[in-house]
């Protein structure tokens, strides 16, 4: 019998679950047997104390999302199954990777879990989807409150209650300014890409105003002009070699539309960075930053874990697309999905 174990997630402002109960009960009539520490998460399972997925038996799995909590630095003797964040060289890489080495254990990151070439589940869908839903409000901000700053960025309950705020605000802000705002994507056919015109369309915006962009349209190399004509620019390409940027500094100083950027993608520290007009990242805490340029002002938002303004359907979505895999676990040697996992982490580890 498989034994998962839910960790309960430390990370500040994570409100999100690697496993939902609809998901768990499917695991547990299919022979699984489940824990979770997090009364909050999961229903029907056994209970165990936040924390407690230390002294679990060596067999279980455990299964969480983010980063492990900070200031430990024990060995870890059991399997996990989360983002550990250590495989593309990230400040403290070797730190995480050899706690796994000295416990005995076995990292199977979520990151890497593939099939044909492709994630068995990420959060892509749901990180678009906020990402466009934060900079529309930072847009709307700007003319209903100019010159406040923008408050501290709080969960929605679920996806309804964030379309009905966007939509109250956009009408008000439009109102204002007697139009509508353009909303230009970029890497429009991925799984961020499409939640951010989906956002865009569920809220109200006309179809002539969401620009959507991928390959096709950037084939001819940027910087691309046509940035500067739409009042919000969210990027969520992936990227994946160097190209040209998108977007310069000086651009920004130049009459435009453009008041707002969402870097969904998030590529400030990466030197082929294609939006190198700011560097550094974003929290839902302190949500901006603000460019000065010789015309307006532009607000980037560049949060890394956008897809928790709505935890209960990013989990879900998540947690669903993860099913199949969990349910191979059993006979994790014969899945390729689980091999492979292993194989990129003894790879890793050679490295160290
Ligand atoms: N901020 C967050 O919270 C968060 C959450 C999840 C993912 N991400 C990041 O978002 C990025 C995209 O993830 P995804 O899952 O949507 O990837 P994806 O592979 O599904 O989609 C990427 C899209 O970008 C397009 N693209 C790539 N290069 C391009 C270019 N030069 N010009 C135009 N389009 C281009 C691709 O054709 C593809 O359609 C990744 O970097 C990922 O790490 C961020």
């Amino acid at each position: 019998m498989t034994h998962l174990w839910l960790r309960a997630e430390t990370k500040k402002n994570e409100e999100r679950s690697a496993l939902t109960p609809s998901v768990a009960k499917t695991l547990m009539e299919n022979g699984d047997s489940l824990l979770t520490q997090d009364l909050k998460s999961l229903i029907g399972c056994t209970i165990a104390e936040s924390g407690s997925w230390r002294s679990a038996p060596l067999d279980a799995y455990i299964i969480g999302l983010k980063e492990l909590p900070e200031n430990d630095d024990s060995p870890l003797p059991h399997t996990h199954i989360m983002f550990a964040h250590c495989y593309k060289n990230q400040e403290g890489w070797k730190d995480v990777l050899s706690r796994f080495v000295r416990g005995k254990g076995l990292l199977l990151d979520l990151e890497f879990l593939m099939l044909n070439g492709r994630r068995v589940a990420a959060y892509g869908y749901y990180a678009g989807f906020a990402g466009s839903a934060v900079a529309l409000d930072v847009w709307a901000h700007q003319i209903l409150n100019p010159g406040e700053r923008y408050p501290k960025i709080n969960s929605y309950p679920n996806e309804p209650a964030l379309i009905e705020h966007t939509k109250e605000l956009l009408h008000k802000a439009s109102a204002q300014i007697g139009r509508t705002p353009k909303v230009m994507v970029m890497g429009a056919k991925g799984r961020c890409g499409t939640g951010a015109g989906d956002f865009a369309r569920r809220v109200g915006i006309n179809k002539k105003d969401i620009i959507e962009w991928d390959m096709e349209e950037t084939k001819k190399g940027g910087p691309f002009y046509e940035i500067l004509e739409s009042d919000i620019f969210v990027n969520c390409i992936y990227l994946s070699s160097k190209i040209p940027p998108f977007l310069t500094k000086e651009m920004l100083d130049q009459p435009k539309k453009l008041t707002v950027i969402s870097d969904v993608s998030c590529d400030a520290t990466n030197p082929n960075n294609p939006i190198p007009v700011y560097f550094g990242a974003t929290t839902f805490d302190d949500p901006l930053i603000n460019i000065k340029t010789k015309t307006q002002d532009v607000d980037v938002i560049a949060i890394d874990h956008l897809p928790s303004l709505l935890p209960r359907e990013a989990s879900d979505m998540f947690a669903k697309d993860l099913l199949n895999t969990l349910l191979q676990l059993p006979k994790r040697q014969e899945s390729v999905v689980w091999s492979d996992a292993e194989k990129l982490f003894n790879e890793k580890v050679k490295l160290l």
